[in-house]
C-alpha cells in the first residue's frame, strides 16, 4: 500500500504534491518522491524516510514545474531506500512513473527488458513500467500506457509523465485505488481523496482497467482499447480528518473493513495458476524445509494468537511437532533448539524487542529463522534467515485487526507450503484448502455484514464487567484474540480460555451478568464446545455462540445470541470468526465513548523488554 498523487494546472505543482503526500502518509511512509515537468525538463527528487526528509531535500535543492506526480511508499518489492523510492525513470530520463500495487510478472518483464538493453536503477517491480513506456516512445502517451497495462499483471494504480507531453499526466488503474479530483482549470489524481480535498470536493472514481488522460482543462477516461467511458462525478461532504479515515469514524473501523482487500493483497502472486503455493521472496532452500524436525513459533500480543493458530495448522498438515512461545518467555526457559529447528518469528511491526531478542537467541542456537512481518526491511526481516510479508499497508489503530487476519492467512498458507514441499498432505486436500483460502476475501466481506447485528447486541453490555471467550482447538486462538481486543480497547476484564478447561476453576466465576462467548467453528470439536457452553448457561451466564452458517439451529437452545459466520473448511474458517469479535470489542468501547484508536497505556510498537 502506497500513496500516489498527481497535479496538472497553473500552480507550482509542489504546492499541491507535498501537502497531498502528507495527507497520504497513513498509506505508507518509508520513502517518498516527486517528479516535475518544468522549463528544464523532467526533475525527480526522492528520499528514504518520511515526508519531512523529502521536504528537507526539496528545500535544499528546489525544483519547479506545474505538472507533477508524487509518491509515498510502503515497500513491497525492494528495501525502503532512496534508490527504490518512486518516481522511477526510464533509461534516458524522459519518462517518470509512480505506482501503488504489485506488478506480478515483473521478473519476466525485467529480464526481457534487460536482454533488450535497458538498464535498471532499482530493485522495484515498478521500474519495468517506466522502461516499457520508454519502448513506446513513438506512441501517444495514453496509447503507450494502455499497451503497458495489457502487459503488466497484478494490481496497478500508476501515473506517468513524459517530457515530450509536458502538460499531461496519464494514469491507469487495476486493483489499487485511484480517484480523480476535478478543479477549475486544474486537475488532480490520488490514491485517496485526502490528498486533494483542500483543493476540490469534486471526485471521480476510476474503475478497473481504465486509463485516465489528464490535462489542466480535460479529463478523459478510456478502457484498455481506447474507447471512451462515461465519467460519474460526485461531491464529497467529508472534512480532511474524516477523509483520511475513508469516511469511517476511526482508523480501527476502517482497518476492520479493509480486511478483504488486505487478504487479497497478501495472497497476490502466492498461489500459481495450478493452485501451487509459491513464496518467491522466501529464500529458504528446499533442503532445509525437508530437513527440519521441529518448529517453534514465537510472538507477542495479537501476533502470539496467530502463533497459536499456526501450531494447529502446521501440526495438522505436516505432522511436525510445533512449540509456541510468548517471545518474552522463550529465552528464559532454555528451549531445546538445533540446526534442524525452524523458528517462525511473527511481528506485524517487525520491531518488537522481545520477539527480536527471541529470534536472535534461536539463531545463535543454530536454528533457521523465518520472519513474518507487515513491514518490509524491518528489524525482524533483516535479522531472520528468510522473511514472509503480509501486505496490509500501515495499521494505525493500536489494536491489531487487519495485520492479524493476514497473519492467519499467511501462516495457513505457509503450513500448506510445508505440507506441499514435504509431501505430507495429498495434493487434492492441499488444493481444496488453498481454494478455500482464495475465497477468504469474499467470506470475510460477508462476515463484515454482521456489524449491525453485533452493534445491536452489545448495546446492553456497556456496563458489563466480566466476559469469557471460550473455544477449543482452532477456535481457542480466536477466543484469546476476542478477549484481548475487548481488554485493549474497552478496558473490560475478559478472559480467553479453553472451553474444556473451565470446569477446573474459572467456572466458579460464572453467574448471572457474566457474558460468555463460545466460538464453535472447528467442526471436530463443535459438539464438545457446545456441551461446555451448556455448563455456562446452567450457571446463569448470558451465552453468545459464534458458529458457521447452517449451524444456528443446533445452538439455538443454548444461546441467547447466535452469530453465524460464512463457512470455510478446517482451520480456514477461523479467519471469518475473528471479524465479529473485532466488532464486538469495537462497539462496546465505542458505546463507552473511549478512544479506540489510542487506548490508554498501550503502544503500537513496543521496543522495550
Ligand atoms: C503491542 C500492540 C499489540 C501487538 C503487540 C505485538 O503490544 O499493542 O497490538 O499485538 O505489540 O506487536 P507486533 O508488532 O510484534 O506484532
Amino acid at each position: 500500500m502506497c500513496g500516489i498523487v498527481g497535479y496538472v494546472g497553473p500552480r507550482a505543482a509542489l504546492d499541491v504534491l507535498v501537502p497531498g503526500l502528507e495527507g497520504l502518509e497513513y498509506r505508507g511512509y518509508d520513502s517518498a518522491g516527486v517528479a516535475l515537468i518544468g522549463a528544464g525538463g523532467l526533475t525527480v527528487t526522492k528520499t528514504a524516510g518520511r515526508m519531512a526528509d523529502l521536504v528537507a531535500a526539496l528545500d535544499a535543492e528546489p525544483i519547479t514545474g506545474s505538472v507533477g506526480i508524487g509518491h509515498t511508499r510502503w515497500a513491497t518489492h525492494g528495501a525502503p531506500t532512496t534508490g527504490n523510492a518512486h518516481p522511477h525513470r526510464d533509461c534516458d530520463g524522459t519518462v517518470a512513473v509512480i505506482h501503488n500495487g504489485i506488478v506480478e510478472n515483473w521478473a519476466a518483464l525485467r529480464a526481457k527488458l534487460i536482454a533488450n538493453g535497458h538498464e535498471f536503477a532499482s530493485d522495484t517491480d515498478t521500474e519495468v513500467i517506466a522502461h516499457l513506456v520508454e519502448d513506446r516512445a513513438d506512441m501517444d502517451l495514453a496509447d503507450a500506457v494502455r499497451d503497458v497495462m495489457k502487459l503488466a499483471d497484478g494490481s496497478l494504480a500508476i501515473a506517468v509523465v513524459r517530457t515530450d507531453e509536458p502538460k499531461r499526466i496519464v494514469a491507469a488503474r487495476r486493483g489499487s485505488p485511484l480517484v480523480i479530483g476535478r478543479g477549475d482549470g486544474e486537475n488532480f489524481l490520488a490514491s485517496d481523496i485526502p490528498a486533494f480535498l483542500r483543493h476540490t470536493k469534486k471526485v471521480i472514481a476510476v474503475d478497473d482497467d481504465r486509463v485516465v488522460d489528464l490535462t489542466a482543462e480535460s479529463i478523459v477516461i478510456t478502457d484498455l482499447d481506447g474507447n471512451e467511458t462515461p465519467i460519474s462525478e460526485r461531491e464529497i461532504e467529508w472534512d480532511l480528518e474524516a477523509a483520511e479515515k475513508g469516511g469511517y469514524p476511526t482508523f480501527m473501523l476502517k482497518e476492520i473493513n479493509e480486511q478483504p482487500t488486505a487478504i487479497t493483497d497478501t495472497l497476490r502472486g502466492r498461489i500459481d495458476g495450478t493452485g501451487r503455493i509459491e513464496f518467491s521472496e522466501l529464500e529458504l532452500d528446499n533442503k532445509i524445509i525437508r530437513m527440519i524436525d521441529k518448529v517453534f513459533v514465537i510472538a507477542c500480543g495479537t501476533s502470539y494468537h496467530a502463533a497459536m493458530m499456526a501450531k494447529y495448522a502446521i501440526e495438522r498438515w505436516t505432522r511436525l511437532p510445533v512449540e509456541i512461545d510468548i517471545a518474552s518467555e522463550f529465552r528464559y526457559r532454555d528451549p531445546v533448539l538445533d540446526d534442524r529447528s525452524l523458528v517462525i518469528g511473527i511481528s506485524q511491526s517487525g520491531e518488537t524487542i522481545d520477539t527480536l531478542a527471541a529470534i536472535r537467541y534461536a539463531k545463535a542456537q543454530g536454528a533457521t529463522v523465518v520472519g513474518l512481518s507487515n513491514v518490509v526491511d524491518s528489524a525482524l526481516a533483516r535479522d531472520a534467515d528468510a522473511v514472509l510479508y503480509t501486505r496490509c499497508g500501515p495499521e494505525i489503530g493500536v489494536a491489531a485487526t487487519k495485520t492479524f487476519t493476514t497473519q492467519l492467512v499467511m501462516l495457513q498458507l505457509f503450513g500448506l507450503y510445508l505440507a506441499q514441499n514435504r509431501g505430507t498432505l495429498d495434493p487434492g486436500t492441499i488444493g481444496n484448502l488453498v481454494a478455500a483460502i482464495k475465497e477468504l476475501p469474499q467470506t470475510v466481506e460477508r462476515a463484515l455484514q454482521l456489524e449491525d447485528q453485533i452493534r445491536g447486541m452489545t448495546g446492553e453490555w456497556a456496563d458489563t464487567r466480566d466476559f469469557f471467550f471460550l473455544g477449543r482447538a482452532g477456535d481457542f486462538p480466536v477466543a484469546m484474540e476476542g478477549a484481548l481486543k475487548l481488554k485493549e480497547i474497552a478496558y473490560v476484564r475478559a478472559e480467553g480460555y479453553p472451553a474444556g478447561e473451565m470446569k477446573h476453576g474459572p467456572i466458579s466465576l460464572i453467574e448471572k451478568g457474566v457474558v460468555v462467548i463460545g466460538i464453535a467453528t472447528d467442526s471436530h470439536v463443535r459438539a464438545k464446545t457446545l456441551s461446555n457452553m451448556e455448563e455456562m448457561k446452567a450457571r446463569g451466564g448470558t451465552i453468545v455462540m459464534v458458529v458457521e452458517e447452517g449451524d444456528e439451529d443446533e445452538v439455538a437452545s443454548v444461546a441467547d445470541h447466535v452469530i453465524a459466520v460464512p463457512n470455510s473448511p478446517d482451520l480456514i474458517c477461523i479467519v471469518n470468526a475473528v471479524v465479529p469479535l473485532q466488532f464486538l470489542a469495537y462497539h462496546i468501547a465505542n458505546a463507552k465513548g473511549l478512544d479506540v484508536d489510542k487506548p490508554r497505556n498501550l503502544a503500537k510498537t513496543v521496543t522495550v523488554e
